[in-house]
């Protein structure tokens, strides 16, 4: 599945990543820069934050409660912030688009 990731200054890079693998993942994988991801995964450090376009964010799993505590210290946390280390990438998300803030850029 290709996942889109948007930067902050409007670099738009669109990458393949595997089933499996978190967005997150994809992301450090092919050095997109903003998604630092310090905590490797484990929902604690809130530097994977992204925003999903609306139209995917009601087609993503829903938040666990730690996650949504985790983006409540997010910087500028949104309607549809997500840790991207909590999506996980399969067929269905082909084509979903992540937007970085701008302060992890
Ligand atoms: Fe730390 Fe996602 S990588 S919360």
């Amino acid at each position: 599945p290709k996942i889109t990731y948007l930067e902050d200054n409007g670099k738009s890079h669109t990458i393949e990543v595997s089933n499996g693998l978190s967005v997150m993942e994809g992301a450090v994988q092919n050095d997109i820069p903003g998604i630092d991801a310090d905590c490797g995964g484990g929902m604690a450090c809130a530097t994977c934050h992204v925003y999903v376009k609306e139209e995917w964010f009601d087609k993503l799993p829903k938040k666990e409660d730690g996650e949504e505590d985790m983006l409540d210290m997010a910087f500028e946390p949104k309607q549809n912030s997500r840790l991207s280390c909590q999506i996980l990438v399969s067929d269905e998300l082909d084509g979903l688009t992540v937007s970085i803030p701008s302060k992890q850029g």
